[in-house]
């Protein structure tokens, strides 16, 4: 066994998964790795929850797949009620998708669609931000702002303009105040628009609450509020990528509730099976649905697992469990917690610069210098380093290189489960103050 897998590295092959249980994940050998990041942020109920376990063994048993051109299932249609009723204001349509990367392409479609809806062909352009991840289908990653993800397929991607993201600690002036701040970083979204020709901008997109790229930026106060009237100015479409920061993982069900937004199109996917079935989703408000509804009747996409049943099953049973058992709450309590836990540790620290991030979506950024904000030399590759560090002393972690420019700078980023001990958070960070101690030069 263990010649014909793919890996993801070719130089080795991780350890056999074999069982998870709660906030652990046990390999071949026994070995138990605390979880402090859900694997990429989705595993949002922990491991091996026997109520999730048993909707998909029923589901299977009893329907395993219809394809959406023929049938909807009840639990597609019950999931879609909630996600609607979930999600603020007249975001009351829902599209299942079996990836965040499926929902950016297909809410890229749709934003198209919806101008040449109204006969606004001209409408081609989108306005993306630098440091930020929608996915990595070439039309996700075409909108992406992730340089080193980009750059072997480039050639293959359609053109986009990309702006800068609100990144407070490091892109806010030494002496200008958070709104300023706010406010210039969305007037240069503006300026763009206005270069391109705003007849010409389909639609803006990002993520609420920036996750892999930068490690867990949120947008500063009034920062989208800004964004949302810009579009509305201008005729552009906004589209929030939750998919990772969305489905509750900030403490509310949509992080951008948290802004007072309401985009036209949002996108989710991690958190909304919690990793239990592979399921995103593209929900959009009532005026996109109407002009695809009132118009040709039809999105122009579809592929042969939109709204899977067993998929659909699996997140029902996710988010009714959220529901019942209070864990958005839980995610404010243990996001303050954790967030307390890495100030008494790190605070301090001469290598650590921010401490950053909402709700159980939180990241330390590493620094060589915390007066100038200097990031390490690249070629240390801290952040991988830092993740194999974590995981010999069987914690679970997500750093992410390119932080400060696209290039250099490095931040871990912690996403545990809503449902995670207190007990547990202290484990996680005491593992990863030895971790950073560990690491740096
Ligand atoms: C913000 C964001 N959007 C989109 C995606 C793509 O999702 P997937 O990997 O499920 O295709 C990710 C995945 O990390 C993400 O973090």
């Amino acid at each position: 066994m263990g010649a014909h897998v793919f890996h993801r590295s070719t130089s080795a092959r991780p350890p056999i998964a074999v069982r998870g249980e709660g906030s652990f994940l046990i390999d071949a050998d026994g070995r138990r790795y605390l979880d402090a990041c859900s694997g990429a942020a989705v595993s949002c109920l922990g491991h091996g929850h026997p109520r999730v376990a048993a909707a998909i063994a029923e589901q299977a048993a009893r329907l395993e797949y219809v394809h959406t051109g023929f049938f909807t299932t009840a639990e597609g249609e019950e999931l879609a009620d909630l996600v609607a009723d979930l999600s603020p204001g007249a975001l009351d349509r829902v599209w299942f998708t079996s990836s965040g990367s499926e929902a950016t392409e297909a809410a890229l479609k749709l934003a198209r669609q919806y101008h040449l809806e109204h006969g606004d062909s001209g409408r081609t352009q989108v306005i993306a931000r630098r440091l930020s991840y929608h996915g990595n289908t070439l039309g996700a990653l075409a909108v992406g702002g992730s340089e080193w993800r980009r750059a072997p397929y480039a050639p293959l991607l359609i053109d986009v303009s990309l702006v800068d993201p609100c990144f407070e600690y490091r892109f806010a002036e030494a002496e200008e105040s958070a709104e300023d701040y706010g406010r210039r970083a969305a007037n240069s979204l503006e300026a763009e628009i206005l270069v391109l020709g705003a007849e010409t901008v389909m639609a803006v997109i990002a993520e609420t609450v920036v996750g892999a790229t930068a490690g867990a930026v949120p947008p500063v106060a009034g920062y989208l509020r800004k964004i949302r009237e810009i579009c509305d100015r201008y005729g552009v479409l906004l589209i929030l990528d939750e998919v990772m920061c969305g489905s509750g993982r900030t403490g509310t069900f949509l992080s951008c509730e948290q802004d007072g937004v309401v985009p036209d199109i949002v996108t989710l996917g991690k958190g909304l099976g919690g990793g239990y079935q592979p399921i995103g989703a593209v929900v959009c408000t009532d005026k996109v649905y109407e002009a695809v509804a009132s118009g040709s009747g039809a999105l122009k996409h579809g592929q042969t697992y939109n709204a899977h049943p067993v998929g659909c099953a699996a997140a029902l049973a996710v988010q009714q469990i959220i529901r019942e058992e209070g864990l958005l709450g839980r995610v404010v309590t243990a996001g303050e917690r954790l967030q307390a836990l890495l100030t008494s540790r790190f605070g301090n620290h001469p290598n650590v610069g921010d401490i950053r991030g909402r709700g159980l979506l939180l990241a330390i950024e590493l620094v060589a210098d915390r007066a100038t904000k200097a990031p390490f030399d690249p070629a240390l590759k801290l952040h991988e380093r830092a993740k194999s560090e974590a995981f010999a002393r069987g914690l679970l972690i997500y750093p992410g290189g390119g932080t400060a420019d696209g290039r250099s700078g490095d931040h871990i980023l912690l996403a545990p489960p809503y449902n995670i001990a207190d007990h547990e958070l202290e484990t996680i960070v005491d593992l990863l103050g030895d971790t950073v101690d560990a690491v740096l030069p």
